[in-house]
């Protein structure tokens, strides 16, 4: 696998430029760890950009379009939230907020899967050139349909791409957990990290849930905390970041110099 230079100078692992963030289910976090890791990476090695390929339930009026998952990534990109650059973020998208496949198809659309893969092949591609990695958000869940029987898992499949899977703290989540790693490993996809991002007023401990998970799985596992409170946040993104920017670049060595700058 060859290498190219990062945007500050990171010897990137070219197989990683393209990072898909799935989930056990939909409202989970995806977009809100991703979001976090991109205003992370504006202070440190601004490496990744991001897309959100396929989106339901947009909004009919122009005033709401800053709260939508494609808005706040670019906000947290640190991009202008233009008509071009939603486009660019955003091709599909639905008003309906449903699965995108029921959603294209109470509006008569329909999604090309083909042309999906090809729009992030074309995303990964640019990233590769412009020497960055670009997390491409799912839409709902793992096995979430996007169009007919194409699901979100066939599309990372075909992509090729590594992921991170979010999860929640719920009570529950262990088994959906294992079982959406199950599907994972059965069609061979790297699974970069886990987040289990806390579940609000879960009645399970944040840590216990993680400590078990570990015992089953040998992926980084990141304990995420449901808070405003800066330093939980920050140092689950820290290690998440750490953890990405261990797989994308080549050398572990990069990492310790990295470490040592911002220590
Ligand atoms: N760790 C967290 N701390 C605070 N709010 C969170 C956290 N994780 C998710 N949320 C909020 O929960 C809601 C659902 O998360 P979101 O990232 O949109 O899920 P998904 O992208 O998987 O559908 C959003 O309003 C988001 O801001
Ligand atoms: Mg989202």
């Amino acid at each position: 696998m060859g290498t190219i230079s990062g945007s500050r100078g990171l010897d990137l692992n070219i197989g990683m430029t393209g990072i898909f963030i799935t989930a056990t289910g939909t409202d989970i976090g995806k977009t809100y760890v991703a979001c976090q890791l991109l205003k992370w990476d504006q202070a440190h090695w601004r490496v990744f950009t991001a897309c959100k390929p396929v989106i339901s339930g947009w909004p009919t009026h122009e005033s709401e379009i800053y709260k939508t998952d494609s808005a706040l990534l670019l906000a947290a990109n640190q991009l202008p939230i233009t008509a071009e650059t939603l486009d660019r973020m955003s091709p599909w998208r639905f008003h309906l907020p449903l699965t995108p496949d029921m959603a294209a198809r109470r509006e008569g659309k329909n999604i090309v899967p083909e042309a999906l893969l090809s729009y992030c092949q074309q995303l990964i591609e640019e990233a590769k050139q412009a020497s960055k990695a670009v997390l491409i958000e799912g839409a709902g869940g793992i096995m979430a349909p996007i169009s007919g029987k194409f699901t979100a898992l066939d599309w990372i499949t075909q992509l090729e791409s590594p992921c991170i899977l979010i999860a929640g703290s719920y009570l529950g989540t262990l088994s959906h957990t294992l079982t959406a790693v199950e599907v994972l490993q059965m069609k061979n996809v790297n699974i970069l990290a886990i987040v289990v991002n806390e579940t609000l007023n879960s009645t399970v401990s944040l840590q216990e849930t993680c400590e078990c998970l570990q015992s089953f799985l040998p992926y980084p596992i990141i304990a995420w905390p449901y808070s405003k409170q800066t330093e939980g946040v920050n140092k689950a993104v820290s290690t998440l970041y750490n953890s990405l920017l261990q797989s994308i670049t080549n050398t572990t060595l990069l990492q310790s110099a990295y470490e040592s700058i911002i220590a």
